[in-house]
Formats: structure tokens, C-alpha cells, sequence
């Protein structure tokens, strides 16, 4: 009896691990100073992704390094089941990557659009997810709009000199 019900227990728990290996892990690659990977890691985390991050002192060799070229560069860049993602990637557009699988070498969202994912605060922009070839090429992967307006509007650094 004992032993059944573990066998039991023990097929109760594998079930979440069998879903969590489901997607594949995301490894970042990011500058111990900079905050707003860290926050794209968290929508990476709440879409279902385990992230194990790496902290790296020179963020523009690190992408060298792992492939992704500099055209595109944003302020990390991850490995997520053979490709590379660059910056603030939706973790949607991630998702339909590795289910699609096309030959390339991944994502990137360059620069660091305010309204990408990691990105909340300053007044959204629409901004684009390209689909990087491997001959360093790349083309739209995924438009992303401002929710609820046709066009983003960008309102001026500063509005007085020093206010009240
Ligand atoms: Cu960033
Ligand atoms: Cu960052």
C-alpha cells in the first residue's frame, strides 16, 4: 500500500516537471548595472520560461561572441533552445520561434523600445521584432502597435527647466 501511494505521489509531481520542460531555458546574458533585462527576464519567468542570467562585464563582446550581430544590438542578449533573442523580445514572438523553428539565427527587438516587454514606463512606441538570418540579414518577424492608438506619439524630453 505504502508503495503504491508514493508511485502515486511520485507520478503526481512529475506533472509540472514534465510542463515546465516544455519550453526551453533562457539563458541571459546581461551587465550586472542595467535593470531593465532583468525585468524582461521577469515577463520571460511569468510567461512560463525558466531564465538562468549571466552576469557579463562587456555586453557588446558577449553578443559578438554568442553570434547575433551588432545591427541589431539592445542591451542583452539570451539563448533559448538554439537561437538567440536580443533585447526586449515578447515572450509570444519567443514562443512562436520555437514553435515554428525557422532557419535563423533568432529574434531581436533593437534598441530598447519604450512598451517592450522590460520596457514599461515611458509612453509606448510601436517598435518591431525582426527575425535574424544567419547571413546577418533581417526582416519583420512581428509588428508590435501601441495598444489603442494608430500612432505612438513622443513627447518632448523635458517640459520646463527646472518646474515649480
Ligand atoms: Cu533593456
Ligand atoms: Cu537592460
Amino acid at each position: 500500500m505504502m508503495r503504491t501511494a508514493s508511485l502515486l505521489l511520485a507520478g503526481l509531481f512529475s506533472l509540472p516537471v514534465l510542463a515546465a520542460d516544455a519550453l526551453p531555458l533562457v539563458e541571459i546574458y546581461k551587465s550586472p548595472y542595467c535593470g531593465c533585462c532583468g525585468a524582461w527576464a521577469e515577463h520571460m519567468e511569468k510567461a512560463g520560461f525558466q531564465v538562468e542570467t549571466h552576469l557579463v562585464d562587456d555586453v557588446d563582446a558577449s553578443r559578438a561572441r554568442l553570434g547575433m550581430p551588432q545591427a541589431y544590438g539592445s542591451c542583452h542578449t539570451a539563448k533559448v533552445g538554439g537561437y538567440l533573442l536580443e533585447g526586449h523580445v515578447p515572450a509570444v514572438d519567443v514562443k512562436r520561434l520555437l514553435k515554428e523553428k525557422p532557419k535563423a539565427v533568432g529574434l531581436a527587438v533593437p534598441g530598447m523600445p519604450p512598451g517592450s516587454p522590460g520596457m514599461e514606463g515611458p509612453p509606448p512606441q510601436a517598435y518591431d521584432t525582426m527575425l535574424v538570418s544567419k547571413g546577418g540579414t533581417a526582416t519583420v518577424y512581428q509588428h508590435h502597435g501601441v495598444p489603442g492608438k494608430a500612432e505612438a506619439v513622443r513627447p518632448p524630453l523635458r517640459f520646463g527647466s527646472d518646474g515649480r
